[in-house]
């Protein structure tokens, strides 16, 4: 299975933001992850649609949302506009999924849907073949440099035997505390999208960083 790897610009410089995103696209990122946090459905406030426009201006590259925000219905027009490639929103915020998957098809960008660490992977099943991509979390969101749970491991690989025998194939995204070890683990359990922030951002040697998630 090839593995993508999306870098959380969460991690990033904010001050500095199109030249860290550069960076990571120059050392072979596949994706660049975006999080967005409102401070409502997470305690923790990062970045909204006006950031994103402005990395959309300064890079060519996909850009994969994570929407940790209530009502994402009113929101996914001016993600879309602001040029998510891919917008991923949290099962759990509580607009009806099957109604934030069309807004988000008809806005033409491809779709992911997530959940929290407590909540039962099961609750995908019926929505695997509308979603383009399923994320896992790895830690509580809200907050980058966090450890990495490791009882999520079986969720991974639930979800991708539950597509499988649904013949379908979901890019399947991890988030929170992934490193060189915790990347494997997951990449083993059945991911394909690797998301890191704090494990790039904070490398010494990027290129090595980069390459040790690959492997
Ligand atoms: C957490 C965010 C993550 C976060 C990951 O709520 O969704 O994307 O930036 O950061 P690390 O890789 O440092 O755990
Ligand atoms: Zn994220």
């Amino acid at each position: 299975m090839e593995v993508k790897i999306s870098p959380s610009l969460l991690a990033c410089d904010f001050a500095r933001l199109g030249e860290e995103a550069a960076r990571m696209t120059a050392a072979g990122a596949d994706m660049l992850h975006v999080d967005v946090m409102d401070g409502h459905f997470v305690p923790n406030i990062s970045m909204g649609q006006p950031v994103l426009s402005c990395l959309r201006r300064a890079i060519d590259a996909m850009l994969d949302v994570h929407l940790m925000i209530s009502h994402p219905l009113r929101y996914i027009m001016d993600f879309a506009r602001a040029g998510a490639d891919l917008i991923t929103f949290h099962y759990e915020a509580e607009d009806e999924p099957h109604e934030v998957i069309r807004a988000i098809r008809a806005a033409g960008v491809q779709v992911g849907i997530s959940i929290k660490p407590r909540t039962d992977p099961e609750v995908l099943l019926p929505l695997l073949p509308d979603c383009d991509l399923i994320l896992v979390m790895t830690v509580e969101p809200g907050f980058g440099g966090q450890g990495f749970m490791a009882d999520m491991l079986p969720k991974i690989s639930y979800l991708r035997a539950a597509a499988d025998r649904q013949g379908l194939s979901p890019m399947i995204e991890v988030d929170g505390g992934i490193n060189a070890e915790t990347g494997r683990l997951a990449v083993n359990a059945g991911a394909d999208v690797l998301v890191a922030g704090s494990y790039l951002f904070g490398a010494a040697e990027l290129p090595q960083a980069m390459a040790a998630l690959r492997s």
